[in-house]
């Protein structure tokens, strides 16, 4: 009796553990710089909240313990990362330029793959297990091999929206006549020499990385997960994510189409409620009175302390001789010189900052996360871009008509005074930024949450491989359809030969006509 009684319990006690422990989920975010990080760890941290395990591999362990989650510190990734920076601000040409982006990658995995932790707790055969893979998408192919290795779906998440690599995990379309390579600083619409120019620099860095990074990450795949890489080719396991999530947004950027299982949640890393500014910030702001407060940081990659002394004199001045307040984000304790109306710090909170209606400009190094935080909070900006997508983020913010941008190796005091000031008192700047701001706001969830359901959505139905396109599983020549056009360019070119030969054979043996002429003389 008892017997039984227990037997039919089974199924619900076999049951209950996978119901209330949530699924274990392994995060590979190894990428050095803090803001790629910055902006997903609030919705890692909420998977862990939900009760999902998650273990992340990052290079910003936590301070303090949070329940559910657990870091696999690879600091080893920070050696190869100052050079990048100065490396391809400095390359002469885009083929040196993708060399030096991709062979950071190639360090980048390397680092992950060979840290101890790794090779202890995740790579041997069978000792881990995890349900779902979420991997920073970002060219370090050979970690797509967690997908394979742990038999597990993945996703896909980019800090800066998507390029024609991640369009390739999904098979998503961008014509490339209106879509600008991130790098490029172009917008949506493009002259024809843009386009030229699009066309070029996107072929370019294809090329580059099909031809000469990707089989090193074929290499390091099966190096590391020799087991899984014998069954499944990387080729394989690159085009078959089961979502990517994407830092972007259409009121952000410009509007494009995407397959099913790519999902725009830009401004990931904000929360809707600003935090109290601490006091001393707080009175620093509201003692500006109506000129109000400037906001100067050039975000966590760049560092203020690494501009030329002339450029940091340079922006002293200026900042000095305006009525308004300047918070300047500068690592330094000390700046001699520092006039009153400037106030320096290691670290603001930006978001609560930019969200205090005395502050009325943000002056930016146009980095993805910063300009989304400005259009959150309807506050215009002054891009000062150095790198990558910057260029393309102060583009659009020009265009778009709520920001301005200069070059900060060339711009001179006056030049940014102007500048300055036409932000200010040109109403449009801000009338437009409050106006995107309502825009990205007005969505049915937030973009944590949009993400957090997404993710269950894919835990929920198995990978959830009914979104993928069909698009994944066609070569590239069937895809452009090259065999369908060769066939009707092949009808065309003997339907037209058939028809000189005819027409030469019932009228044209004279011998004015050109083409029967040669022909004659060939038969002869
Ligand atoms: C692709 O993903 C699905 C769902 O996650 C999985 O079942 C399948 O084995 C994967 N295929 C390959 C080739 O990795």
């Amino acid at each position: 009796m008892f017997a039984l009684r227990l037997y039919s319990l089974l199924p619900i006690i076999v049951a209950l553990p996978s119901l209330l422990e949530g699924a274990r989920i392994l995060a590979i975010f190894p990428y050095p710089g803090p803001s790629q990080y910055i902006n997903v760890v609030p919705y890692l941290k909420t998977l862990a909240s939900r009760g999902h395990e998650v273990t992340s591999v990052n290079a910003f362990p936590q301070k303090k313990p949070v329940k559910n989650f657990r870091d696999i510190a690879v600091l080893e990734v920070f050696q190869s990362y100052d050079d990048i920076i100065s490396e391809v601000s400095e390359a002469k040409n885009s083929w040196d330029e993708n060399n030096f982006i991709n062979e950071f990658f190639i360090s980048v995995t390397k680092a992950v793959l060979n840290n101890a932790e790794v090779q202890r707790e995740l790579l041997p055969h069978g000792k881990a297990q995890y349900d779902l893979i979420i991997v920073e998408a970002l060219r370090t192919d050979a970690l797509y091999g967690f997908a394979a290795h742990f038999n597990a779906p993945i996703i896909g998440i980019s800090t800066f929206g998507t390029d024609w690599n991640i369009d390739e995990l999904v098979g998503n379309t961008a014509p490339l006549s209106y879509i600008p390579l991130v790098t490029a600083g172009l917008s949506d619409r493009m002259t024809y020499w843009e386009r030229v120019h699009n066309f070029v620099e996107t072929s370019v860095a294809w090329v580059n990385w099909k031809l000469k990074y990707h089989p090193v990450q074929v290499k390091l795949y099966e190096q590391y997960f020799p087991h899984v890489a014998k069954k499944v080719p990387l080729v394989e396991l690159s085009r078959n994510f089961s979502l990517v999530l994407l830092n972007q947004h259409f009121s952000l950027s410009f509007p494009r189409p995407y397959v099913p299982n790519m999902i725009e949640v830009g401004g990931l890393h904000i929360s809707h409620k600003p935090a109290p500014l601490p006091k001393d910030l707080e009175d620093f702001i509201e003692g500006a009175g109506s000129a109000g407060v400037i906001y100067f940081s050039l975000g966590s990659n760049i560092k203020s302390k690494d501009l030329p002394e002339e450029r940091r004199q340079m922006l002293l001045k200026t900042f000095a001789s305006l009525p308004q307040r300047v918070l300047w984000k500068f690592e330094n304790d000390q700046l001699p010189g520092k006039p009153s109306n400037v106030f320096l710090s290691k670290w603001f909170p930006q978001p609560d900052i930019l969200a205090h209606p005395n502050v009325k400009l943000f002056i930016t190094h146009g980095g993805l996360l910063s300009t989304i935080e400005s259009i959150h909070h309807g506050k215009p900006v002054l891009g000062l871009p150095f790198f990558y997508d910057q260029f393309l983020n102060v583009e659009r913010a020009k265009r778009a008509g709520f920001g301005l941008g200069l070059d900060h190796k060339e711009m001179t005091s006056e030049e940014l005074k102007n500048t300055i000031q036409r932000l200010l008192t040109e109403s449009s700047f801000a009338t437009t930024a409050q106006q995107m701001s309502a825009r990205y706001r007005d969505q049915p969830m937030s973009p944590q949450e949009t993400a957090v359901w997404w993710t269950e959505y894919v835990l929920r139905h198995k990978g959830a491989h009914h979104m993928r396109v069909a698009a994944q599983d066609l070569s590239f020549v069937e895809y452009h359809n090259l065999d369908v056009l060769g066939t009707f360019v092949g009808i065309i070119v003997i339907v037209l030969v058939a028809a000189t030969l005819i027409v030469c054979k019932l009228f044209g043996l004279g011998k004015s006509q050109k083409v029967c002429n040669r022909k004659k003389l060939k038969d002869q």
